[in-house]
Formats: C-alpha cells, structure tokens, sequence
C-alpha cells in the first residue's frame, strides 16, 4: 500500500512562530532575462507561506537556490533580481544577505526583528549544499528558530538545506509543498478516470521511469514533443532528421507494447509540423506521421494529432501534462502546444501541468488560471509520479521536535 505522502509530516498551522525566526526553504529558482526575473510563477507560488509566518510575528529568512553555479559569488547567479522581485510581490523590503551563512547573514539574521525578511544569498555559492553537507545545515539551522521547508522544486534533492536543516530545527511543510504533496499526491494514487497523461519535451530517455509508472495508471497516454520521433521510429516510421534517441527505441517499443496489451489508449502523432532545419524561420509543412521526407525534421505535432489529444482531455477526469508539444517559443511550431494548453484550459477535468516548459507555455498564454493546478516542479513532480520518495519530505517526517 502507498503512504500518503503528507502521512506524518509536520504542518505549517501546527508550528509555533510567533517572535521566532522562521528559516524557509523556497524554491525561487526563477528563468532570468538580464537581471530581470522573466516568470516569476515560483515566487508567486512561495508567497502564502511567507505571508502566513509575517502575518504570526515571525522573522522571515529565505533561502533559495538559483541555477546551476560554477563560482561562488558570481553575480550571474546572485539572487539580487530575486530579492527585488519579492519585494515588490510581497509588499515589504526584502534585504538581500551578501552571503549565505557567513557573517553578513549572521549578522542580518541577529537582528532581524518580527515582521522583517531577510533573503540569504545564492545557496549553491555554499560547494556543501549539493553535497548535503552537515556543517552547511548547521550553519544555516544557527541562523534561525525554525524551519519551513517550502521548495517543492527542489524536494527530490538530498541538499543541506533541503533535507540537511529539518533534523536540526522544530520544522513543517510550507503551504506551496503542502499543496504539491496532495494535489500530485492524489494523481499518484487515486486519480478521477478517465486518467489522461500528456507528455512531451525533447528527451525520452528522461522520462521513461515515470512512463513506465504512468502506464500503470492512465487510461491515455499521448506523445508529442522532439520525444514523439523515438516513438514513431520504434513504430517502424521514418523520421527523417529529427532528433532521435537510437538506444531508447527498443525500450520505447517494449514499453508502448505493454501498455496496449494493457489496454491504454496510446496516441501517438499521427502528424507532423516538419522543417528542413532547425530556425524559427523555416518554412513549417504538414506531413502524415508515417510519411515524414528525409530531409524533414518534426518540430511540432501537427493539427490532427493535436485535435486527438484535446479530445482526449475533453472527455477526462482527470490529466496531468507535461513538456511542450513542439518547439513552443517559435509561433511557426507552438500551434501542438497552444491547442493541448486551451483543451485542458477548457475541460472540466481535474487539470495538473507540472515542469518548467509547459507551466511556462500556459502562462505565456494567458490560461494558467484556468488549470486546477500549474505545479512549481520540473524533476520533483516526475520523480514524486515516478513513487520515489523525496529527500526534502521525508526528513520533515524527521523533524527535530
Ligand atoms: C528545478 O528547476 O527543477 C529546481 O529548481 C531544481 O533545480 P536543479 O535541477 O538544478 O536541482
């Protein structure tokens, strides 16, 4: 039998925080344009949080990581057009530590009174955060009282501050992980049917764990995105130029068997948007699936295909959909991505769009308001759908009492 994932875990309402400092664990791991924050969904999606702990008279410290840095200090990877995106969202001053644990946020921390927040700086500038490091996490337990773990995002990584703090600190789940846990939580385990999993993006082979556990549950399964070719060429149909994984297709074959056998209802394209190169200039053509010329790569699903699968979230119960159908930021190849993002927008299904490039295609489009749930994870989504445990959930069923 499946745990419930929130089983145990330690709640938000339930930790006293009133004159305490709060040490919360967000995911504002945001795309940048310049020093700009370019989708600022996952700042957003931490703020009920922060405000429930201001609101409770608490001091507010933020951690986060951004990116993937190579060098501490970089100011590339500064989240100083983080702090100031906060800010203006949170309707308070966010002052923005010079370090992450050092004597700049000590000292900050020291005096932060209830009411004030505080922003660590980049914690990946810390080399003992991915490692999971033990003197990072008692650094950063030192800055504070408690601990909120909030970064649903960042969930499926063993990081000190993620899975390291709550052993350390009193601690609960934030509101935004919270939610995650039961809204993907109840897709895992007891989704409304017909159960319909849309997935694209470009590499199979990162998805085929959780294509593999999906199968187990959905009663549809459509393909679409750069993946979508594995899928046609392990049905025996050219692909022309498009990108392939080769050691994939006799896994996808297997895989795609199985679940016909198992009586899922497996879309794969039956048409292509094709280009003779990869520029969002070329010149888009329609083409059968089974037909794509030599010289022809797919970047996107063709109508056809796309009017199989809004069909197929019409009439679900429930869909959970993830990675874009072609290559979504060319308006010549975003046509498969924009009828799937309105389908769900307009099914009365229970509707989860999880990862950054699909999460970000219905808020460029105006409809995230309309999907019951625009999840904050990329990986912790899959991996969470997948049945694998999450570092960050399990050690605040650890917590320090
Ligand atoms: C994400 O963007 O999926 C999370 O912030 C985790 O980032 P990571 O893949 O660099 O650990």
């Amino acid at each position: 039998m499946t745990v419930p994932l929130l089983a145990g875990v330690p709640r938000l309402a339930d930790l006293e925080v009133a004159g305490q400092r709060v040490l919360v664990r967000a995911d504002l791991n945001v795309p940048l344009r310049g020093a700009e924050v370019a989708d600022d969904l996952r700042i957003s999606a931490s703020l009920p949080t922060l405000r429930d702990l201001l609101d409770r008279g608490a001091a507010v410290i933020v951690c986060s990581h951004l990116g993937r840095p190579k060098e501490a200090g970089d100011p590339a990877t500064s989240l100083a057009p983080v702090a100031a995106r906060l800010a203006e969202l949170l309707g308070v001053p966010v002052a923005l530590a010079a370090d992450v644990a050092g004597d700049d946020a000590r000292a900050r921390a020291a005096a932060l009174t209830p009411g004030e927040v505080l922003l660590l700086e980049n914690v990946r500038w810390e080399p003992g955060e991915t490692r999971g490091d033990e003197e990072l996490a008692a650094r950063l337990a030192g800055l504070a009282d408690r601990y909120v773990g909030d970064a649903f995002g960042a969930a499926h990584r063993a990081h000190a501050s993620v899975a390291g703090v709550p052993a350390l600190l009193p601690s609960a789940a934030g509101l935004l992980l919270a939610r995650e846990l039961e809204v993907l939580g109840g897709l895992r385990d007891d989704p409304a049917r017909p159960y319909v999993a849309v997935l694209g993006g470009a590499k199979v082979s990162d998805k085929l764990v959780v294509l593999e556990r999906l199968l187990e549950r959905v009663d549809v399964l459509a393909v679409g995105g750069a993946m979508a070719s594995t899928f046609l060429l392990a049905e025996g149909h050219p692909v022309g130029t498009s990108r392939v994984e080769e050691d994939q297709v006799a896994r996808v074959g297997t895989l795609v068997a199985a679940a016909r056998a198992r009586g899922v209802d497996v879309r794969l394209p039956v048409d292509l948007v094709v280009a003779a190169e990869f520029a969002a200039d070329a010149a888009p053509e329609v083409v059968d699936a089974d037909a794509v010329p030599s010289d022809r790569m797919s970047l996107d699903i063709g109508p056809r295909s796309a009017a199989r699968i809004a069909e197929a979230v019409g009439d679900a119960g429930a869909v959970f959909w993830n990675g874009p159908m072609g290559v979504s930021e060319w308006p010549a190849f975003a046509g498969g991505t924009r009828t799937v993002a309105e389908a769900l927008a307009a099914s009365a299904a229970f509707t989860v769009v999880g990862g950054g490039d699909s999460a970000a295609a219905v808020r460029t489009l105006g409809l995230d308001d309309r999907i019951d749930h625009v999840s904050t994870g990329g990986g912790a989504s899959l991996e969470l759908l997948e049945g694998r445990a999450l570092p960050g959930v399990e050690a605040l069923r650890r917590t320090a009492p």
